[in-house]
């Protein structure tokens, strides 16, 4: 009897190498998200010219202080700041500091919290005032490849599966997707099982998506070439040719029927946003 129950409710839920969540935990799944995307709602009205990634990075701090909430990035693997502020060939995890916004930028902002001990995971890159066309086409591409991604996810299908629609997506519109950084699981951890790739041949394509699983799909897309190096302070992911780099970030449940977007924010871009 004992046994029996503890393969029933144990077993079955790291069938797939990640626990499924269900109806008892999808409220602070959604919770995290849901407050995540709040604050970048937040944020969003100050990201304008003028400013400093040091100040964002103290708005969201404090604001999720305020609320009671953890900032995830601040002392993650020694990470120094509590969000990430990519700016232009930045592809990830810029450290925020003293450097101003301008006029023609792009800049990725990526932040997650602890809500409860669940986390909430999600990114946007905003042009900052009038952009080149390039920095508009990498932008709009970035998030369009995200959608694409979530609608290939389907009950059971395989990361590959989403991989290979966000890369067909972008590699016919001439750019390129990063292969060194993935998506990821999520739920009591930042980072957990399964990893989403987002180009098609990656290790780690076979994982598959069952209901339950809670992930991110998090796809950089390159104006140039996809390689990247990391930067003397440890952490800055660059674009080895200087060319511009984009993303978007959503946490994703999957239900039965399908994906459920958790990270949907109020005033932010949905799909089919042009830029
Ligand atoms: N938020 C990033 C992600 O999407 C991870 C940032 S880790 C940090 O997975 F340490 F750089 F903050
Ligand atoms: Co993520
Ligand atoms: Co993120």
């Amino acid at each position: 009897m004992k046994l029996t129950r503890i393969r029933d409710a144990v077993l079955p839920r790291q069938r797939y190498g990640y626990p499924l969540y269900g109806s008892e935990e999808l409220p602070f799944l959604r919770a995290a998200a849901q407050f995540n995307s709040q604050l970048m709602d937040e944020l969003r009205q100050h990201i304008k010219p003028g400013i400093t990634t040091g100040q964002l990075n103290d708005i969201a701090h404090q604001y999720t202080l305020d609320h009671g909430h953890t900032p995830a990035c601040l002392g993650y693997k020694g990470f120094p700041k509590s969000i990430c502020t990519s700016i232009n060939d930045v592809v990830c995890h810029g450290i925020p500091d003293d450097t101003e916004l301008s006029e023609g930028d792009i800049v990725n902002v990526d932040i997650t919290s602890i809500v409860d001990g669940w986390y909430g995971d999600q990114s946007e890159t905003f042009l900052i005032g009038d952009v080149s066309d390039e920095a508009r086409k990498v932008t709009q591409v970035a998030f369009d490849a995200l959608h694409v991604g979530i609608h290939a996810a389907k009950p059971y299908c395989t990361v590959y599966d989403i991989a290979k629609a966000i890369t067909m997506f972008a590699e016919a519109r001439g750019l390129s997707v990063v292969r060194n950084y993935q998506g990821h699981g999520i739920g009591r951890e930042f980072h957990q099982q399964p990893g989403v790739p987002h180009y098609p041949h990656a290790p780690t394509r076979k994982s598959i998506i069952a209901p339950g699983c809670c992930f991110t799909i998090e796809p950089m897309i390159n104006v140039g070439v996809p390689e990247t190096f990391i930067e003397g302070d440890g952490w800055t992911v660059r674009t080895c040719d200087a060319a511009l780099s984009a993303q978007f970030e959503h946490q994703i449940y999957m239900t039965e029927d399908g994906p459920e977007i958790l990270t949907q924010t109020e005033n932010g871009p949905r799909e089919g946003h042009e830029f």
